[in-house]
């Protein structure tokens, strides 16, 4: 864990026995699962972000390997990019991180603001450094990673650009036009498109953009409740259409996960080939 910084006095912070401390003294204890909650304040993420529930839920879903292509074509950016150090930014419970770190090979780091998903991702224990941190002040020195993955989660592109190192990379990954779209079709009358214009990141140049589709079949309605229950729209659909899923226990729809390669202080019209040639 040696690119971490305390989140009292951002000093760098070293183990010592089970604990991290800073040159002021300032102790964090390492978790049974080898996690370490460097949030201060609030309730200390025990009662932040998604909770047990939805982190089961999500873990349960992911290990089944539904979303694996975007999984592998991470890994296959990362290993062109040849980073060595990568942060997985708000990485829920851990099922990319591990995928990336077991096919990459890189140091990883990975956090998020919720303790229930870290503590899952912890317990996977795949060799990732894994902390609960708040991505508006993510105890990381300047410059540490090589690259940053961000998938489905919020933006703080000044910390994004603050812990990526000049020409390092972010994959930002959100849900592309067609993503789920079947299972829209069940639940909304007018189900919509999803936006793919991506966002403009100060510091950051757009060098490539791409698609990542699959067919997926769901054939239990326990997988079916967990992909929507994973979904932002489980949070916007009224209860009469939540109800229009009951007693579905087979779904055959298509992923598709919008890719958005950036590089940090680069100017504008480097090519992703250009970009791949330097590496
Ligand atoms: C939709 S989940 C995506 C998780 C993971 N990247 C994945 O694809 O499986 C969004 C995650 O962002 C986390 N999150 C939300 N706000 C955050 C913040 N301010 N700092 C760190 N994590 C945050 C949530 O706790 C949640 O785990
Ligand atoms: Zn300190």
């Amino acid at each position: 864990m040696k690119l971490l910084l305390c989140p009292i006095c951002k000093s760098e912070l070293t183990q010592c026995g089970n604990s991290l401390r800073c040159e002021k003294s300032h102790c964090f204890d390492l978790a049974r699962e080898g996690y370490v909650n460097l949030l201060t304040g609030s309730k200390s993420g025990e009662l932040i972000g998604d909770n047990a529930d939805m982190a089961r839920c999500r873990k349960n879903f992911l290990d089944k390997g539904y979303f694996q292509p975007l999984a592998e074509r991470i890994c296959e950016i990362i290993n062109e990019s040849n980073s060595r150090t990568v942060v997985d930014i708000c990485c829920g419970e851990g099922y990319y991180t591990e995928y990336i770190k077991v096919n990459t090979g890189a140091d990883i780091y990975g956090f998020d603001i919720s303790k229930q998903m870290v503590r899952l991702a912890a317990k996977r224990r795949c060799g990732a450094n894994f902390f609960v941190a708040n991505m508006a002040d993510i105890p990381l020195a300047d410059s540490a990673a090589d690259c940053a993955v961000h998938l489905f989660a919020p933006f703080c592109e000044n910390e994004f650009a603050r812990i990526i190192k000049s020409g390092g990379l972010l994959i930002s990954v959100a849900p592309g036009r067609h993503h789920l779209h079947k299972l829209k079709e069940k639940l909304y009358d007018t189900p919509y498109e999803n936006d793919e214009a991506p966002p403009e990141l100060k510091g950051f140049t757009l060098i490539r953009t791409e698609n990542v589709k699959a067919e997926i079949h769901l054939n239990s309605s326990e997988d079916i409740d967990a992909l929507f229950r994973m979904t932002p729209y489980y949070y916007h659909t009224s209860q009469a259409d939540k109800e229009k899923l009951t007693g579905l226990d087979s779904l055959d729809t298509q992923t598709d996960f919008f890719i958005r390669i950036y590089l940090k202080d680069i100017p504008q019209g480097l090519s992703y080939e250009t970009y791949k040639t330097r590496n």
